[in-house]
């Protein structure tokens, strides 16, 4: 199926019709935030379940009891995907973990207002593009990629569902320095688990014991991700996500680009970053 059969254009961006129904724009967009709400923002494929499953053990202070009785998706809705509708979220308790891949001028109204805490969770665009080509031979609401290179070009020009990876993160580094933003890195987290708990932990005021943050960067290894059925989608329907192809929890290194992008193609897609990003001076972790 092709762009125009699976993706609707909202504001010159991409979005899944599957999962992104109009009810579901105008719920997000009608959505009213609480200032003690903490959202996590990032383009797909950057870390976003990680840092789902991270901030919901933080929240609980590491128990694990009453995160691992509902998946990502009800534990820490993505606003803007169909099925937040249902989850009553105006009446659950705060602190609310909420979720979207929406770049930070497309945020509603309320958002601006309310100023929650936000977690931008970024990684290197070349591991996001080697992440999301696999991804989109599994996820029926997305169109088959075709080769890595039809798709590199599709990932440069911003033609894929949600966008331009360019202007997504500089949407978001661009924000309010009002805004109370933690930026964090893929890299980081695969660098230092534990410190990146401490982290996160400390952003959101929360005080934990050092062995409480030690068993919830455990929680959060690879592996037992893999192996959580609430975090590796194993009872999504496979007409949905279909995983026997290759999983969704797939690989989870840094630099796994080098085993896709042809030298060439890496060499494009460095050209292509530094002129769209020549005026971000931000210092990423992967310059
Ligand atoms: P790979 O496809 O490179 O393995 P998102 O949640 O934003 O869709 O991102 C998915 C990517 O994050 C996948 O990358 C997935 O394997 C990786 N990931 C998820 N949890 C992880 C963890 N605990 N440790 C390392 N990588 C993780």
């Amino acid at each position: 199926m092709t762009e125009a059969e699976l993706y609707t254009e909202y504001k010159g961006v991409y979005l899944p019709k599957l999962t992104c129904s109009p009810q579901s724009l105008k719920y997000f967009e009608d959505f009213t935030f609480r200032p003690d709400d903490i959202i996590i923002a990032t383009y797909p494929k950057s870390g976003t379940n990680w840092m789902q499953y991270m901030v919901s053990l933080i929240t609980n202070d590491g128990d694990s009891t009453p995160v691992d009785t509902l998946s990502n998706s009800e534990r820490a809705p993505w606003l803007e995907l169909f099925q937040a509708i249902a989850l009553n979220l105006e009446k659950r308790p705060s602190p609310r973990v909420l979720t979207t891949h929406m770049c930070y001028n497309m945020m509603p109204q309320s958002f601006f207002e309310a100023k929650p805490k936000v977690i931008y969770v970024m990684r290197n665009p070349k591991d996001v593009f080697t992440s999301y080509f696999h991804f989109h031979q599994i996820a029926s609401f997305l169109v088959k990629p075709g080769s890595s290179s039809e798709f590199l070009h599709k990932f440069l020009d911003g033609k894929v569902s949600r966008g331009s990876w360019f202007d997504h993160i500089k949407s978001w580094l661009s924000a309010d320095s009002n805004e109370q933003i933690l930026y964090i890195s893929y890299e980081e987290l695969t660098a230092d688990l534990k410190a990146s708990v401490a982290k996160v932990a400390e952003f959101l005021e929360k005080r934990l014991d050092d062995e409480v943050m030690e068993k919830i960067a455990e929680k959060c290894l690879f592996n037992n991700m893999k192996e959580n059925k609430v975090s590796n989608y194993s009872t999504t329907p496979i007409q949905f996500l279909d995983q026997t192809k290759t999983k969704f929890f797939r690989k989870g290194v840094v630099g796994d680009w080098k085993n896709l992008l042809a030298a060439e193609e890496a060499e494009h897609f460095d050209a292509v970053y530094t002129d769209k990003m020549k005026d971000v001076e931000y210092s990423f972790v992967w310059d």
